[in-house]
């Protein structure tokens, strides 16, 4: 992987989706916001979000897809890999995923990981759910 951006997040939490037995744990939706420019056509460009997760964004025909950066095979790094037409191709073992559904082409039962995408303005906004520990009541 030779060229990672640390995404930036936006302010706000979407929503929140907590455990009625685990009063301390939600999931809450958060935004990453990365510029389109930044993604090239010929390969997926790495986005940092925190130590546990890094994104390999994608674009292809003008549209962005967001999947989560271990290949789903063996965890190799596939924003390493390169882009042929709709498929993003492990640098590793060169199995190939489909941008469009995420799936393997073989094995079949093999799928990336995704995430939301929205273009707004020239900046794509990525959409995670994380888990986080609410405040505990004092
Ligand atoms: S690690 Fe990606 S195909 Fe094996």
């Amino acid at each position: 992987m030779d060229y990672i951006i640390n995404g930036s997040w936006l302010d706000g939490i979407a929503r929140t989706r907590t455990c009625a037995r685990c009063p301390n744990w939600g999931i809450v939706l958060r935004v990453i916001a990365v510029a389109a420019a930044e993604v090239p056509e010929a390969r997926p460009l790495a986005v940092r979000v925190d130590d546990q997760l890094t994104l390999a964004v994608c674009r292809f025909e003008g549209a962005y897809f967001a999947f989560d950066n271990k290949c789903p095979h063996r965890g190799a790094a596939l924003a390493g890999g390169e882009m042929a037409g709709e498929l993003l191709v492990c640098p590793v073992h060169h199995f190939k995923f489909s941008v469009k559904t995420g799936r393997c082409a073989m094995p079949r039962h093999l799928r990336l990981r995704s995430f939301p995408v929205r273009e707004e303005g020239g900046e794509l906004k990525i959409e995670l759910e994380v888990e986080q520990d609410a405040p505990r009541p004092v």
